[in-house]
């Protein structure tokens, strides 16, 4: 009853209007305020990206220093908030522990918790960005037992990040720009991505009036599940269990098996019914970063590369529009950038912290917003009267 559609999944129903993000998937277009993501990728550092999807413009030279000092002067932790780490268990996921210090930030920051004032919600989202990196890279080195490495302003926000990740104490850091490039092409690829479901998830706590850092914090738990931020770590798993080339065809028919559970991490998505562009930058991308780590032969890399020739002209994978998405050559890059598969969905969400915002920003600020309420269908008993337990 009731006048509203039953759409599971919500594979047709927009639930907010945005000037963010545009993606096109039977074309493969996705852009970031008009601007092409391959242009953005080639072109821009990080913060770019960032200032142009939280303000919606490309800085100026001006703009973007200014912009640079802002985060620059937010990336250090309170210092209690570093013995916070301690609590968990040295095994912890690191995504258990970004969940759980990012949401801590609400008991920090009491100046940024008002979302009805704009300097509040500036400072949150300054915050925030500036700070995701230096929380990524202590959950890393707690889980090693490393020291954490404080970050280093004078560093771009990529080239800071791997530092804060890989040196140790009292050892030079050398920046390798090959390596810092991916990084950095790697942070504007996962930056924004319109209503997938972390940033729904986002919007929706968001849309209570929840304060911004319990909001991201929400949207790190949802990006943690294979289906979405997950599947990069599924997809290495998957390739390095096929380990070789011979083996391929065994897991393609597993693939189209509909009585096997089994998918081909790395390969369909919602929205894309034809390549994902990001996949194609990551591609490259790949290959740069196994060149300049001198593994160029790796066997992993030899089995994605054959895997996608040999799915592309696959029917049923024609069939049902399934192409590499950005997950397929993600892993195999951030494994040979040195990071542990643990870390991989973390780096996800230190990227698409900065389109959380964005569009958290956006809706909070939009006068017609009103809370995220979906409805059901119901299909459960009918109306009956109450039994009491002993009669029943
Ligand atoms: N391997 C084999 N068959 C597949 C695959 C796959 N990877 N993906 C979809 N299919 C089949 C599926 O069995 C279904 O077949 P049928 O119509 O006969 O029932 C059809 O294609 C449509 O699949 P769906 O699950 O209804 O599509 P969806 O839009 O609900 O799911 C997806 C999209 C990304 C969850 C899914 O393609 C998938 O599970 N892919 C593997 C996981 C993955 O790589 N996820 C990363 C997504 S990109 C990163 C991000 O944006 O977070």
């Amino acid at each position: 009853t009731g006048c509203f559609t039953y759409d599971p999944g919500f594979t047709s129903t927009a639930s907010c209007e945005s000037k963010i993000t545009y993606i096109d998937g039977d074309k493969g277009v996705l852009l970031y305020r008009g601007y092409p993501i391959d242009q953005l990728a080639e072109n821009t550092t990080f913060l770019e990206t960032a200032y142009l999807l939280l303000y919606g413009e490309l800085p100026t030279k001006e703009q973007y220093d200014a912009f640079t000092v802002r985060i620059t002067r937010h990336t250090m932790l309170h210092e209690q908030m570093n013995r916070f780490f301690s609590g968990f268990r040295r095994d912890a996921h690191p995504m258990a522990i970004m969940v759980g210090i990012v949401g801590a930030l609400s008991a920090f920051y009491h100046d940024s918790l008002n979302i009805r004032d704009p300097w509040q919600r500036e400072m949150a989202s300054i915050r925030m960005i500036a700070k995701m990196p230096t929380i990524a890279a202590m959950a890393y080195k707690y889980s090693i037992g490393q020291p954490f490495i404080y970050p280093k302003n004078d560093l771009d926000y990529s080239a800071n990040f791997m530092r804060m990740c890989f040196a140790v104490p009292c050892e030079d850091y050398p920046i390798d720009p090959v390596l810092t490039r991916a990084m950095r092409r790697i942070f504007i690829l996962h930056a924004d991505h319109e209503q997938n479901a972390s940033t729904s998830t986002v919007r929706l706590a968001g849309s209570s009036g929840a304060n911004p850092f319990a909001c991201i914090s929400a949207g790190i738990a949802c990006l943690w599940g294979p289906a979405h931020g997950g599947a990069n770590e599924a997809a290495l798993m998957m390739l390095e269990e096929i380990g070789s080339v011979d083996r391929i065809p065994e897991y393609v028919k597993r693939a189209k098996d509909k009585d096997d559970p089994f998918r081909l991490m790395g390969f369909g998505h919602r929205v894309y019914k034809n390549y994902d562009p990001r996949a194609k930058i990551m591609q490259k991308t790949c290959h740069e970063v196994l060149g300049a780590v001198g593994l160029k032969d790796d066997p992993i890399l030899k089995v994605a590369m054959e895997l996608e020739k040999i799915a592309l002209s696959d029917e049923y994978f024609i069939e049902k529009k399934l192409y590499p998405n950005i997950d397929f050559y993600s892993g195999i890059t951030l494994k040979a950038l040195g990071f542990p598969t643990e870390m991989f969905t973390v780096l996800f969400a230190l990227a698409r912290t900065v389109g959380w915002i964005a569009q958290w920003k956006e809706m909070v600020e939009d006068p017609s917003q009103r809370i995220g309420r979906p409805r059901q269908l119901y299909t459960g008993a009918t109306e009956r009267p109450f039994v009491p337990m002993g009669d029943r």
